[in-house]
């Protein structure tokens, strides 16, 4: 496949080649060639540069009958959107939640009188796995509607071992049956759940000795993440589940800091892939951030969604070098978005971050927070053939145009996935 006549086509490399997430003025660099071209071959890119050198190239001489041309017409190429942070094994929509907060309750009212999380729970216990892939998938292709072609997946809302395995088993097949690529967490510590109320260390227990051992066995899941804030789990209930992922082979995420202060630091000896939320980040722990590669991954979709004034602090986390990616935190409770243009948008006007950052936090960053910067997030000879195309002229449009879907198509792994919004082909 090649791709010609691109307006803008942003690379994403680096112009420094230092190794390790983008960092302070490192995240504006978008590495953008004018009249760009790609070519891909096998899944992969294979070659990156101006559209008049490619059509000049002997190989492609020789090889353009077997070749698939597509002219992009001026438009915007990007590496897709690696949308680092999602939960979407649920069944049904949240609604009385919604209402509830419209009318003043907030997120921790709602779950103390028994909505939030876990009003997921029985749905998805009750659901069987072939319903809750049907829900993966179909998240999926709305996330891939809007330029997302690779994601993170959560489990969390099934809270035994049976019903964790299940929704890993669904986003198993799920992604089976989709071109992109899909990362799966789990997320068996999200809350306690009801049958071990007062009894959350046995919960820690299960979590460690039974799920997370299950899990590694059966290769369900490359990451274990835990909810660790006020009304979930402590910070050392995630130092025991850090370890039991660590022994069995799997990396380390957390939420964390989305609704109090948590110091981090005693974290960081498990090398956690990518710390998120972040609304409340300890003063000190950022010096110590901005010299790891733990990314901070900021979800503006669920302070949008949750009505709140305040932001995750991108300024202060991006000037003193935290590399900072985005995410949709897609689930049903907080943050029922699959756009990454969305959330670029609110990053743009309510986190000041630049159109050039959010592109960067969102490709190469979010990547580097799934440990897949090898394959993913920029436009480079041996990545993975995975690009959006935008229809617009300039960069700028894909956060400017908000709530409007301009994503024409994306390539996954060298196949063409149309766009179902009001894009048409080239
Ligand atoms: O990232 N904070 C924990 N988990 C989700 C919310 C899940 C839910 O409300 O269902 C979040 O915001
Ligand atoms: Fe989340």
């Amino acid at each position: 496949m090649l791709l010609v006549n691109i307006g803008q086509l942003l690379t994403l490399r680096s112009s420094s080649g230092k190794r390790g997430p983008r960092r302070g003025f490192e995240l504006k660099e978008l590495g953008i060639i004018k009249g760009g071209a790609v070519l891909c071959v096998g899944g992969k890119i294979v070659s990156v540069g101006k559209t008049k050198d490619a059509l000049r190239d002997p190989w492609l001489k020789k090889n353009r009958k077997r070749v698939v041309e597509i002219d992009c017409e001026g438009q915007v190429v990007l590496p897709g959107f690696v949308d680092s942070h999602t939960h979407p094994v649920f069944v049904a929509p949240r609604l009385v939640d919604f209402e509830k907060r419209i009318s003043g309750a907030t997120y921790e009212q709602i779950a103390e009188a028994g909505g939030g999380i876990r009003s997921s729970v029985e749905g998805v216990r009750n659901a069987s796995k072939n319903l809750l892939a049907e829900k993966v998938l179909e998240a999926l292709h709305e996330m891939a509607d809007q330029g997302t072609t690779t994601v993170e997946a959560k489990s969390g809302y099934g809270l035994t071992v049976e019903s964790e395995l299940k929704s890993l088993a669904a986003i198993q097949d799920a992604a089976a049956r989709w071109p992109g690529t899909v990362v799966a967490t789990l997320l068996g510590a999200h809350v306690v759940p009801k049958e071990f109320a007062g009894r959350s260390p046995k919960y820690v227990d299960l979590v460690c000795k039974e799920m997370i051992p299950q899990v590694a066995k059966r290769k369900l899941a490359r990451f274990v993440d835990v909810f660790t804030d006020r009304g979930a789990f402590t910070r050392e209930d995630t130092e025991k589940i850090f370890e039991a992922a660590n022994k069995h082979g799997l990396g380390v995420r957390a939420h964390v800091c989305q609704l109090s202060e948590t110091v981090l630091w005693p974290l960081l000896r498990f090398n956690p892939a990518s710390f998120d939320h972040m609304d409340y980040v300890n003063e000190d722990d950022i010096p110590q951030l901005a010299k790891r590669d733990t990314v901070a991954t900021l979800v503006p979709g669920a302070n949008y969604f949750l009505g709140l004034e305040k932001f995750p602090p991108a300024r202060k986390l991006i000037d003193a070098g935290v590399p900072v990616s985005l995410a949709t935190d897609y689930n049903p409770g907080s943050s029922p978005t699959p756009s990454m243009p969305f959330v670029l948008s609110l990053a743009c006007t309510h986190m000041k971050m630049s159109p050039a950052e959010v592109i960067a936090a969102a490709t190469i960053n979010g990547a580097w927070a799934l440990r897949l910067q090898e394959r993913k997030g920029s436009i480079e000879p041996g990545k993975d053939a995975d690009l959006a195309v935008f229809e617009a002229g300039d960069y700028r449009e894909i956060p400017y145009w908000f709530a409007s879907n301009r994503c024409a198509f994306t390539v996954m792994s060298g196949t063409m996935v149309a766009s179902t919004g009001p894009a048409e082909l080239g």
